[in-house]
């Protein structure tokens, strides 16, 4: 597999391959030698595709290892299955010694981290992400938790993975909706990076899929080695979130992240354009790749405005970080009020 590792206080690799799911049993028998228990956490869809290779994998290096499977879906991503997980942890008797390995999308890899990063104060985490918007952005970087009633994410924890397993055959089964979620974060590192990243966008996906998974992987880890606990340059990885988590919430998270994430995209890039901050070419470039990949929504701007406050990027009184469009490869982060945010983007 090939390796790019993330030069943390504590490195890890992102492994890239075409055999990850049959090779997680090796790569944890590498970096946790003392494991003993495994617990491979996953999703009812995920469980009936992959679970069985990875238990395979994991008993053939002489693991014993355990099943956790959630119901698939954001809905999931709550407390009380973060205390089933620590629980199943506890009565099958693991160890600190011991790993989880979250095989899935987001969901099953935030939950399982945020499990893997309290148990015992914290045990070794595997990711092997199986959905688009996994491989190039949730299993990357250490951001664990779950949702509370009162907002995404609201609970968590940084903590790094041992080692990312990225297989990119699991995409093959990923459903088209899926597929739409992952390219709406991608369309983001479009915006960040430019590039090839931008090119693979605007070409063909599929064909350049390994070679657009591992650039987006590669951007991502690159970014948390500069800023780890998003204190500056990691919020460039915010651009369209702040809309993008208020369009989520008012949709009642009907509106799946990536697409939101491309709405809000959306709304900064034509705001940047209406500002003259842009010019057409670069506005363009970026709305025909929202148009290519149909991510356009109809929400109403005013509506989503009060769930500004709520949102993570909120810092302090009414002030909240901002990530500007003023073209491919050149995002910047702005503080602004919330006021401030909704005269910038004219729904003030
Ligand atoms: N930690 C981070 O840095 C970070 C970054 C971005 C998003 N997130 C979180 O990630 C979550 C969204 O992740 P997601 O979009 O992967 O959602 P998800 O985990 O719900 O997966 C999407 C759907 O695809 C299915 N699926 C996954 N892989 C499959 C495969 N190979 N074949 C068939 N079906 C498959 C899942 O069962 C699920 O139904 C959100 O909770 C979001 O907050 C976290």
């Amino acid at each position: 597999m090939k390796e790019h590792i993330v030069k943390l206080n504590l490195p890890y690799p992102i492994l890239f391959g075409r055999d990850g799911i049959d090779r997680v049993g090796e790569v944890v028998g590498k970096y946790s030698p003392r494991a003993e228990k495994i617990l491979v956490a996953t999703d009812t869809n995920v469980e009936r595709l992959y679970t069985e290779r990875v238990m395979q994998s994991l008993e053939e290096k002489g693991f014993e290892p355990y099943r956790f499977i959630i119901e698939a879906g954001e809905k999931s991503k709550n407390t009380s299955s973060y205390l089933n997980l620590i629980t199943t942890l506890a009565v099958r008797g693991f160890k600190r010694t011991d790993a989880v390995v979250a095989l899935g999308g987001g969901v099953v890899g935030d939950l399982a981290g945020f499990a893997a990063a309290t148990y015992m104060r914290g045990i070794d985490l595997y990711q092997v992400p199986t959905s688009l918007l996994a491989m190039i952005d949730s299993s990357i970087g250490g951001k664990t938790g779950v949702d509370l009633p009162q907002g995404k994410n609201l609970l968590g924890a940084f903590w790094q993975p041992k080692a990312v397993i990225i297989d990119v055959l699991a995409l093959d089964t990923l459903p088209e909706d899926e597929w739409k979620n992952g390219i709406g974060e991608g369309i983001k590192y479009a915006c960040l990076a430019g590039g090839r990243i931008l090119e693979i966008l605007q070409g063909n996906l599929k064909e350049n899929i390994c070679e657009f998974v591992e650039l987006c992987a590669k951007y991502k880890a690159d970014i948390v080695v500069a800023d780890e606990r998003e204190s500056g340059l990691r919020k460039l990885l915010n651009l369209g979130h702040t809309v993008g988590h208020a369009i989520e919430k008012k949709s009642e998270y009907k509106v799946p992240h990536g697409v939101a994430v491309a709405n809000g995209i959306e709304v900064m890039v034509r705001t940047a354009y209406e500002h003259g901050e842009i010019t057409f070419l670069q506005y363009d470039e970026i709305q025909s790749l929202l148009d290519k990949y149909d991510m356009s929504i109809t929400c109403v701007k005013h509506e989503i405005a009060d769930c500004f406050a709520m949102d993570k990027k909120a810092e302090g009184k009414d002030c909240i970080s901002v990530v500007t469009f003023g073209g491919a490869g050149d995002c910047k982060v702005e503080k602004m009020t919330i006021n401030e945010l909704k005269t910038y983007i004219n729904i003030g």
